[in-house]
């Protein structure tokens, strides 16, 4: 049986995917800062619009207006699709703020609250949701990334969403945040910046999606103004292949390392 497959909105992504994201997945976009991960967000909720899904978008990152603002330099019109109430932003950043649509507390049991509240708003159908980020919720305790994770998934899987979920790190401390929620995830996608002859060079990755065919390559991407992520091509060598000082490198392998002991239990987190 054919699986249905929502287009993600990204020229040239798609076809990494055999067409898409699989209905009903829950999928982690990771990278560091800067990397494009909200980008990519961006233009999956306005897919959505364009495809007459509801969309539901959480943002713990920046306010509801820097993610307007962000749409509009591609010419996604949010605030159109907000007004005829095709698109929910849940906003947990300016959180003194007294709207329906804030969230308070960063707690899990309060996000998934939300995003059933804003469902029900907007009614039946296929359901794209944005988490960004995820990160948020365990900022104070990493170690519960997973737990949180599978709840969030464990509830919410049966409210038709079709899920990013964007985890937020840095490469050198935080790395091994990220393994709570790619346990859980039906796919992964890596966002990844470098500095290539003094240029900064953007690329995505698919590491995980499950059911899919999909493309091994690092590819790289552009954020072109007026509108957005493009994939341009895939990169001939491996994307740790460039220069990376060797003190980094070290960190990160040690990092991550240690955020696998500690999701298999082999070591207590300690305070980072
Ligand atoms: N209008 C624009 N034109 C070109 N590049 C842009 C534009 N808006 C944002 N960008 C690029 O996108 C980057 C932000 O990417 P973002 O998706 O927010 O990163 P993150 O992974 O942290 O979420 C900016 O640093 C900039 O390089
Ligand atoms: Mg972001």
């Amino acid at each position: 049986m054919e699986l249905e497959r929502l287009a993600t909105g990204v020229k040239g992504f798609d076809r990494l995917i055999e067409g898409g994201i699989p209905r009903g997945f829950f999928v982690a976009v990771v990278g560091e800062p800067g990397a494009g991960k909200t980008v990519f967000c961006i233009h999956f909720a306005w897919r959505g619009v364009q495809d007459r899904d509801k969309v539901i978008y959480i943002t713990t990152e920046e306010s509801r207006e820097s993610i307007i603002n962000q749409a509009q330099q591609f010419g996604f019109d949010f605030s159109k699709a907000l007004a005829e109430k095709r698109m929910i932003i849940i906003d947990a950043l300016m959180r003194g703020r007294d709207d329906k649509w804030s969230i308070r507390e960063l707690e899990p049991e309060e996000l998934v609250q939300k995003v059933i509240d804003a469902k029900k708003e907007l009614g039946y159908g296929r359901t794209r949701l944005v988490v960004d980020s995820m990160s948020a919720f365990w900022i104070d305790k990493p170690a519960m990334a997973r737990k949180i994770s599978y709840y969030v998934k464990r509830v919410l899987y049966k409210w038709d969403v079709t899920a990013l979920l964007v985890s937020q790190y840095a490469v050198t401390s935080d790395l091994a945040y990220g393994f709570g929620l790619e346990h859980v995830a039906d796919g992964i996608i890596r966002f990844k910046k470098l500095v290539v002859r003094r240029v900064l060079k953007r690329f995505v990755l698919v590491e995980k999606m499950r059911q899919t065919n999909h493309d091994l390559r690092a590819h790289e991407i552009t954020i072109v103004p007026g509108v957005g992520m493009i994939v341009v091509r895939p990169t001939e060598k491996r994307v740790e292949d460039a220069h990376l000082p060797r003190g980094l490198m070290e960190q990160m392998r040690e990092t991550r390392e240690k955020g696998r002991k500690a999701y298999s239990g082999e070591e207590e987190w300690s305070s980072k």
